[in-house]
C-alpha cells in the first residue's frame, strides 16, 4: 500500500509559516511537494532566527520536511515558461504571497485554469474579500482580527496573543482540508477549483465558542466566568477570562508543589460535574457532596473562587504529576502544565513520533514535531527539509523532461 496522497504533485509556492505548514502535512501523507523558491534567496525563513550561523534556521527546517526544493525566477521569461510546464504537471498549487503577487507575475486563477483545468489552486490571505483584502498579514495580526486576542488574557489586563500559532498553522490546517476536499471533488467532477482560506476566518473558526458567549451575553451574565462569582458586571463584549474554562465544566490553573521556584509547577483542574463527589473526597471535603451550597453545578457557580482555593490548598501539597496520578483513576480531568523542555524530553511523544529527531547535513541533529495526524495505512516518516535548490536539476529533468543542455541554458539565463 502506498501513502494516502501518493501520486499527488503539489506546486508549492508557499513561504514563512501558514502555507508551509499546509504543504508539509500533505507531504507527510505522501504527496510530492515541489517547493519553488527564488534563486539565491529562497524562503525568507531560511535566514531568519538562525541559531547555527549560515545554516537553514529551525524556523525553516521545522516547517518544510519531506519537500523537494527547486529554484525558479518566476518573473523572468524563461522562468515563466518553466513555471507553465510545472502548472501543467501538478495537481495542486499552493501559495500564500501578499494579495495580488501571483497576478502580478501573470498567473491569475483564470490563466492557471487555462493552463491546467484540473489544477486545484489554494491560497492563504490575511483577510477575505472586502476592505482589508489587500493587507499583508502575520500571525499576531490574525489573532487580533479573528477575535482571539480580545478574549485572551486577564480581564483587567491588555488583549493577549497566544503561543499556539492559530493564525498561521491554524490556517494551514484549514487549507490542507480544503485541498484534500477539492481533490476528492475533482475525482467526481474532473475539474480543479479554487480554495481560499483567510487567516481572520480561520482564527474566528477556532474562537467559535467566544462568539457563542457573545450571543449568550444578551440573555444575562456568563455564569461560568469567574467574574460572575466575583460580582463584576459584564460589558458589551465577551470578556477576557484568563484561565477559566468558560465552558460547561469549570476549570482553573492551580499551583502545585514547587510553584515558588518552578514557573511551570501548575496543573489544570476541571471540576466536571460527574466527578464532583470524587473531587470532594480527594480534597478532604466529603461534606460538600450533600451540602446544597456545593452539591450541584448551578450552586457552585457563585462559589468557584472559594472552591478552587480549597482545591489549590490540596494541589499545592502534590507535584503536578502526582496530581495527575491521583486524579486520573478517579476520572477527574486534570493536566500538568508542561514546559517545552519537558515536552522535548517526554518519552511517550517520542514513541508516537509526535516529537522526532531529524538529522540535517548543515546543522546536525534537531528536534521537530512530526505529523500529529496518525493514519494506520499511511505512516509519516519525517525527512529533513531540502537545501535551497537541492532538487532543481532532478525536478527539471524528471518532472518536466528537460535535457541537460536545456537545464544548463536556464541556469545561464538565471531562470533557475
Ligand atoms: N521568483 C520571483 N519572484 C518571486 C518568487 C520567485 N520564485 N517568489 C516570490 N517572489 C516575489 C513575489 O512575486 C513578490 O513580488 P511583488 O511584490 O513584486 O509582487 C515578492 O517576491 C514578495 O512576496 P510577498 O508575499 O509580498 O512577501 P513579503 O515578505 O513582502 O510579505 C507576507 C510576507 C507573509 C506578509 C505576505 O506574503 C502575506 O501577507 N501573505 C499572505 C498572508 C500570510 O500567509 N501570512 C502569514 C505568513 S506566515
Amino acid at each position: 500500500m502506498g501513502k494516502a496522497l501518493e501520486g499527488v504533485k503539489i506546486l508549492d509556492m508557499t513561504h514563512v509559516q501558514s502555507g508551509p505548514t499546509c504543504t508539509q502535512l500533505l507531504a507527510w501523507f505522501g504527496a510530492d511537494v515541489l517547493k519553488v523558491e527564488r534563486p539565491g534567496v529562497g524562503d525568507a525563513t531560511r535566514g531568519q532566527l538562525q541559531d547555527v550561523p549560515g545554516e537553514d534556521s529551525l524556523y525553516f527546517t521545522m516547517l518544510n520536511h519531506n519537500k523537494r526544493s527547486v529554484t525558479l525566477n518566476t518573473k523572468s521569461e524563461k522562468g515563466k515558461e518553466i513555471f507553465v510546464r510545472l502548472i501543467e504537471e501538478c495537481d495542486v498549487m499552493v501559495e500564500n504571497f501578499a494579495p495580488g503577487a501571483l497576478d502580478r507575475m501573470g498567473f491569475s486563477w483564470e490563466r492557471i485554469q487555462e493552463i491546467n483545468p484540473r489544477m486545484i489552486y489554494a491560497s492563504v490571505k490575511g483577510f477575505g474579500p472586502g476592505k482589508y483584502a489587500d493587507c499583508k498579514v502575520y500571525e499576531n495580526v490574525a489573532q487580533c482580527a479573528g477575535g482571539s486576542a480580545s478574549t485572551t488574557g486577564a480581564r483587567d489586563g491588555v488583549p493577549t496573543v497566544t503561543g499556539a500559532q492559530i493564525g498561521d498553522s491554524g490556517t494551514g490546517l484549514h487549507l490542507a482540508l480544503g485541498i484534500v476536499t477539492a481533490l476528492f471533488h475533482r475525482g467526481q467532477s474532473g475539474k480543479g477549483q479554487r480554495v481560499e482560506c483567510a487567516m481572520q476566518d480561520s482564527v474566528l473558526n477556532l474562537c467559535r465558542v467566544k462568539l457563542r458567549d457573545q450571543q449568550r451575553l444578551a440573555h444575562g451574565p456568563l455564569k461560568e466566568y469567574s467574574q460572575f462569582g466575583e460580582g463584576i458586571a459584564f460589558g458589551e463584549a465577551t470578556p477576557r477570562a484568563l484561565n477559566d474554562s468558560g465552558g460547561g465544566q469549570p476549570g482553573r490553573i492551580l499551583k502545585c508543589k514547587g510553584w515558588e521556584t518552578d514557573p511551570d509547577a501548575y496543573t489544570y483542574f476541571i471540576t466536571q460535574a460527574a466527578a464532583w463527589k470524587n473531587v470532594c473526597d480527594v480534597i478532604g471535603r466529603p461534606e460538600w457532596k450533600e451540602d446544597p451550597n456545593y452539591a450541584t453545578p448551578p450552586a457552585r457557580l457563585t462559589r468557584l473562587n472559594e472552591i478552587f482555593g480549597v482545591i489549590e490548598d490540596w494541589t499545592m501539597t502534590k507535584n503536578k504529576f502526582e496530581v495527575m496520578d491521583i486524579c486520573n483513576p478517579l476520572n477527574i480531568p486534570v493536566g500538568p502544565i508542561l514546559s517545552m523542555k519537558e515536552i522535548a524530553e517526554e518519552p511517550s511523544l517520542r514513541e508516537t513520533k509526535t516529537v522526532v529527531e531529524v538529522d540535517h547535513p548543515g546543522r546536525g541533529k534537531y528536534l521537530s514535531v512530526g505529523n500529529p495526524i496518525k493514519l494506520s495505512d499511511s505512516p509519516s516518516d519525517v525527512e529533513r527539509s531540502p537545501l535551497l535548490g537541492e532538487h532543481t536539476d532532478e525536478i527539471l529533468r524528471d518532472v518536466l523532461g528537460m535535457s541537460a543542455e536545456e537545464i544548463a541554458s536556464a541556469k545561464e539565463e538565471g531562470a533557475v
